[in-house]
């Protein structure tokens, strides 16, 4: 709390001041962007527009190194058991480990079955992708992943960033109850040429067996045999069995692999179908690389470490409630959904690991849209809007689209330009005299002008890369998942449970049938009962 307390105690000091002055501008005579920017395979993390100097740094630093930072890192490598709330270890990463990894769990070396099951993994793929394994009508053209939360949102992201890599079935993801997501992408397929894969860890999850049941009853319609073209993904697997999927189209992994980072593995069946075994390796090896930097360098030079001190302390520090992600890279539209749930359902936790309350705030509210569609929709708040959001800018060199090199560097100016115009700003007086220049004059021109103003000073990094190849997208997954590590430890939670989830299931399971007038609303409050009232009307 001490180290805490200097942080803020700096933060006050400096608080007014101006980014831009750090940089001793016009010309970046300080060195202030090469030294607040870090460089690993290719990928550079620029945080020099933000209002961290060497003494913050220093002080955040600190902070890391006394929450114990490398010791507990090396704790969760090593398989203890960090998920103290559900006594599990936490190992995504064994699933990205190299060939001669050793991890152990319980005294047990995980890696061979890890081994297995991928290899398993790519020969299913290998064979839907040329043909050998067929649907009853003829060669595999589409995929139906089912599933929710981690079993959805990290395949269903990376199959569209790596969409320039895929060669396979078309990959369809469906997640929510509503029917509607179900109806709407069944409609156009094909019952005999469909693969559905039911993705859930527990098996339980109510959204993703009432598609999965919706699915077997639309491809009874035309195929005699629905469970012939249905694979599972999950860890119970006797209930796949139950549910009738042939053990050897299940995929299984084990409890220690959270559902929102759990895409490295089988969850990834999408994503692998989609691009092949080669490029799914790839993603590995950039999420393997990323570990490698995690675990070797310095916390001064470490990304991971970095952009989590950042976080902290835009979020606890300097107050700033919310985190934007920009992508100016269309094929990470769905990252910002993805972060979401991985940082949110992470680090949106109340009380610290020994179930005292926080004495500050829990992680951010996260939220973004790629540029420039979001430059056409929030970013007026962003620039003028009475709140500060520090923004996270990512954006690669080359685009895939050789042909379309203008639109790309278009796309690329636009982005440095955001950050740089929110570092800047407009001042009043720059305001006055582009609207003088245009004619106006007394009261008008100075009531135009303050509309025109732009308090700059406000705060983002860039995450740049060469392509979104799947080797970057593997380093910008990891990057980001041992980023809510570091803020997690940071913060003294547990980054790897979600109780908060569960009271809102269990209500819906009460309410289900009040709705279908199975039961009464006794006990319900006075808006719910009503609500009720209205649904059944
Ligand atoms: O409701 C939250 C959650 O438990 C997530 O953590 C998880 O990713 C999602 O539901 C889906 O769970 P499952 O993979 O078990 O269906």
């Amino acid at each position: 709390m001490t180290k805490f307390q200097a942080l803020l105690d700096h933060h006050a000091k400096v608080a007014d001041r101006k980014i831009l002055g750090l940089f001793g501008a016009p010309n970046g005579k300080t060195g202030r962007a090469q030294n607040f920017t870090v460089t690993v395979d290719g990928m550079l993390f620029d945080y020099s527009k933000t209002n961290i100097d060497e003494t913050g740094l220093g002080l955040l630093l600190e902070l890391a190194e006394g929450a114990d930072l490398q010791a507990k890192r090396e704790a969760m490598f090593a398989g203890e058991k960090i998920n103290e709330t559900e006594g599990r270890a936490v190992l995504h990463t064994a699933l990205r480990a190299g060939d001669s990894a050793v991890v152990t769990v319980d005294g047990r070396d995980v890696m061979p079955e890890v081994r297995t099951v991928r290899a398993r993994m790519f020969d299913f793929v290998r064979a839907v992708r040329d043909g050998s394994f067929a649907g009853q009508g003829g060669k595999i053209t589409d995929v139906v992943n089912i599933g929710i939360g981690g079993s959805d949102l990290g395949p269903a992201m990376a199959t569209i960033a790596l969409s320039p890599f895929a060669k396979g079935p078309r990959l369809h993801y469906v997640s929510n109850v509503d029917g509607a997501h179900i109806a709407d992408t069944l409609r156009d397929l094909n019952p005999e040429t469909t693969l559905v894969i039911v993705a859930s860890k527990t098996f339980t999850t109510i959204e993703t067996m009432t598609n999965a049941d919706t699915a077997k009853r639309w491809m009874r319609q035309k195929v005699s045999e629905p469970a012939r073209q249905f694979c599972a993904v999950s860890t119970a697997l006797d209930k796949t069995t139950a549910y009738g999927i042939d053990p050897a189209r299940v995929f299984g992994f084990e409890d220690w692999v959270g559902g929102r980072y759990s895409m490295w593995g089988p969850i990834g069946l999408g994503i692998a179908l989609a691009v092949g075994p080669e490029a799914f390796e790839e993603f590995l090896w950039g999420g393997r690389a990323m570990d490698d930097h995690f675990r070797s360098a310095p916390l001064a030079r470490n990304m991971p470490v970095l952009l989590a001190l950042v976080g902290l302390w835009h979020n606890q520090v300097c107050g700033h409630a919310t985190r934007a992600v920009l992508p100016y890279d269309q094929r990470l539209s769905r990252l910002p959904a993805y972060l979401q749930q991985l940082e949110m359902e992470s680090n949106g936790k109340r009380v610290s690991m020994d179930g005292v309350d926080l004495p500050y705030a829990s992680g951010p509210v996260v939220w973004g849209e790629p540029g420039t569609n979001g430059q056409h929709a929030f970013y007026q708040l962003i620039h003028q809007g009475t709140r500060v959001v520090p923004c996270e800018f990512l954006v690669a060199k080359k685009g895939h689209e050789a042909d379309l090199r203008h639109q790309h560097l278009l796309l690329v100016s636009n982005c440095l330009a955001q950050s740089e115009a929110l570092l800047r700003g407009r001042s009043l007086d720059e305001a006055t005299a582009i609207m003088a220049a245009k004619g106006l004059t007394g009261d008008e021109l100075d009531r135009q002008a303050r509309h025109r103003v732009f308090p700059g000073n406000r705060p983002s990094t860039t995450l740049a890369y060469e392509q979104l190849t799947p080797f970057a997208l593997g380093q910008i997954i990891a990057l980001y998942e041992h980023r809510v590590f570091v803020e997690g430890v940071i913060l003294g939670i547990n980054s790897y449970d979600q109780w908060g989830v569960e009271l809102g299931k269990e209500l819906a399971l009460a309410l289900q049938p009040m709705l279908e007038g199975r039961a009464g609303t006794e006990g319900k409050d006075g808006s719910t009962a009503a609500l009720v009232a209205w649904a059944r009307s």
